[in-house]
């Protein structure tokens, strides 16, 4: 697997050392989401929003990682206690602003000392790098408060960054607090900040709820470290994605496909030809190799991983499924699933947990298959339902053919041979096994094993009732085409053997068959089927 795309983060090297807590606000209410689901659960990419800073935030390898959780916590915690079990959940019950966050989670750590970062949990395209960018000029420049920043074309309902006349930065200012002047400023307040911890503190403790909302601002901080006459410095970014919240589910589906272009730009220049970016998806935590090509309608999600040369696609999606080199998989819907390499897949193919398909082998159109191990170049081509069963390698399972796994109660396994072959439109029931080299022919029920050489065939013999279209069907065109038919044969009859006509007979026959022919018990015509033909 290629590694040349890195989609996650990094690990920065900070200078200096480690910064002593990341604190992640994360307990506001997130009205505008509309959605009984905590705000910070919903997925960017298919990772909750939350699961990005942290790992921001655990990629600076501080000594601690702080949540501050409040709305929907249970949610949320259930949800920590599964992607991050190394965080520290902090709950404040009341949101009284965004000091009073951090006020509570500093009360709930040991006395701090070194440098704090303040981020939010909704802010998903915020990276350890930048974090790292802001440490590092916060450390150079030997600042107390250092605030991350940015210039946007529509600063509206952000804190404003005040500047001096020497660019320095002395107060963060609230929209709804205001001038009008104020508002005319387009460098707005990220919300993301590192601390000396000591500055902080003292300024937490000075914090009074006199604005417009009646709240302990964090922005506060800032304005009082500089009245104290410590320094306090910017890192603005250029890249404004990296301090976007996502309020609503626009704002969320806008972040969606700008971290989907990203992505796949970066793939492209590591070698991924996609088709129509437009319609292709592919989340964070999916791997490709060089010289795969994505073809419109695509979904790569979870931990897919495709090897180099494969094609998916169009109309595929993908849920923690492993694509060998070389393999194409055509309008498919796969999870946790194995293809081989060089294997092919679809068109209509449904592959669920469980399979795992051999190299070159195949899984055809209207192919359903769960917990089916496919061996290497075995073939499972045509409208077939394959569950709980083992096919062994070069074996070819003909058109039709439903392996009966669940009799109501249980499911049972299902096992054919190496290069066995199983007859189009055969069912076998569950648990049956067929030997290496054994046939089963076309149109059986299976339910007893099949020995290693045998065939084995089940159905009713086949008997032809002569003349029964005229007597029952009589005046339809089929009778007419009998008619004709029968007319020609005994012309023809007549032009070879003068004296051979004869009447068709009047009565029931029933046609009995010597041995049956291979022809019939196999279901195919004597010379190989074409399709088989092409596709071995
Ligand atoms: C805050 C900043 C503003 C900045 C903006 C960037 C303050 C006073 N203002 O404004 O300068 O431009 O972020 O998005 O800090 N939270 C809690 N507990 C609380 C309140 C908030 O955990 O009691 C969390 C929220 O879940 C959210 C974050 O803090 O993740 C920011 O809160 P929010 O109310 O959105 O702040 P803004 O008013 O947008
Ligand atoms: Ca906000």
């Amino acid at each position: 697997m290629s590694s040349a795309a890195p989609t996650g983060p990094q690990t920065p090297a900070l200078e200096g050392g480690p910064v002593s807590a990341v604190v992640i606000l994360a307990a506001g209410e997130g009205k505008r989401m509309r959605s009984s689901r905590s705000k910070l659960l919903h997925e960017i990419a298919g990772h909750s929003m939350l699961s990005y800073a942290v790992d921001a935030a655990t990629a600076l390898e501080p000594e601690h990682v702080v949540v501050v959780v409040g709305h929907l916590r249970e949610q949320v915690e259930a949800h920590l206690d599964e992607i991050a079990p190394h965080v520290t959940t902090v709950v404040q019950t009341e949101q009284r602003g965004t000091g009073h966050a951090v006020q509570v989670a500093l009360a709930a750590l040991p006395e701090l000392h070194g440098d704090v970062l303040v981020t939010y949990g909704d802010v998903p395209m915020l990276t350890a790098e930048t974090l790292a960018a802001l440490v590092a000029d916060h450390r150079s420049a030997g600042t107390a408060v250092s605030v991350l920043t940015a210039r946007v074309e529509d600063p509206t309902g952000y804190g404003r960054v005040v500047r001096g006349a020497g660019e320095e930065v002395l107060a963060i200012v609230e929209h709804r607090d205001a001038s009008e002047e104020q508002r005319r400023i387009d460098e707005i307040n990220s919300g993301i900040y590192v601390f000396e911890a000591e500055t902080l503190r003292e300024g937490l403790a000075g914090l009074r709820p006199t604005n417009a909302q009646g709240e302990l601002y964090l922005t506060d901080v800032v304005g009082s470290a500089r009245e104290s006459g410590r320094l306090v410095g910017a890192h603005v970014t250029t890249d404004a994605w990296q301090t976007e919240g996502v309020n609503d589910r626009v704002q969320l589906a806008r972040m969606n496909a700008e971290v989907n272009r990203r992505a796949l730009e970066r793939w492209m220049r590591a070698g991924v030809t996609v088709v129509d970016p437009a319609s292709t998806w592919v989340h964070a935590s999916v791997d490709l190799g060089e010289d795969v090509t994505l073809l419109p309608g695509t979904s790569l999600e979870g931990a897919t991983s495709v090897a180099a040369g494969a094609t998916i696609g169009p109309d595929t999606t993908l849920v923690d499924v492993e694509v060998g080199a070389g393999a194409t998989v055509v309008r498919t819907h796969g999870s946790l699933a194995v293809i081989g390499a060089g294997a092919s897949v679809g068109p209509y193919a449904y592959l669920r947990p469980g399979t795992v398909l051999g190299e070159r082998g195949k899984i055809g159109t209207f192919v359903e298959t769960k917990n089916a191990r496919i061996g290497d170049r075995a073939k499972v081509p045509h409208l077939t339902y394959a569950g709980d069963v083992e096919v062994g390698e070069d074996a070819n399972i003909g058109a039709g053919v439903i392996f009966a796994n669940y009799d109501g109660v249980t499911k049972s396994q299902t096992r054919v041979g190496r290069a066995s072959f199983v007859g189009s439109d055969s069912t076998l029931v569950a648990p049956v096994t067929v030997a290496d080299g054994a046939y089963v022919g076309a149109g059986s029920t299976v339910t007893g094993d099949v020995g290693a050489g045998e065939l084995a065939v089940s159905r009713a013999r086949q008997r032809n009732v002569a003349g029964w279209v005229a007597r029952r069907r009589a005046g339809t065109k089929t009778a007419a085409a009998a008619e004709a038919a029968t007319a020609a044969q005994v012309g023809d009859a007549a032009h070879d053997e003068p004296d051979g006509a004869s009447e068709p007979p009047e009565v029931e026959q029933h046609v009995v068959h010597a041995p049956l022919s291979d022809q019939e018990v196999v279901g195919q015509p004597a010379d190989p089927q074409p399709d088989t033909e092409r596709e071995s």
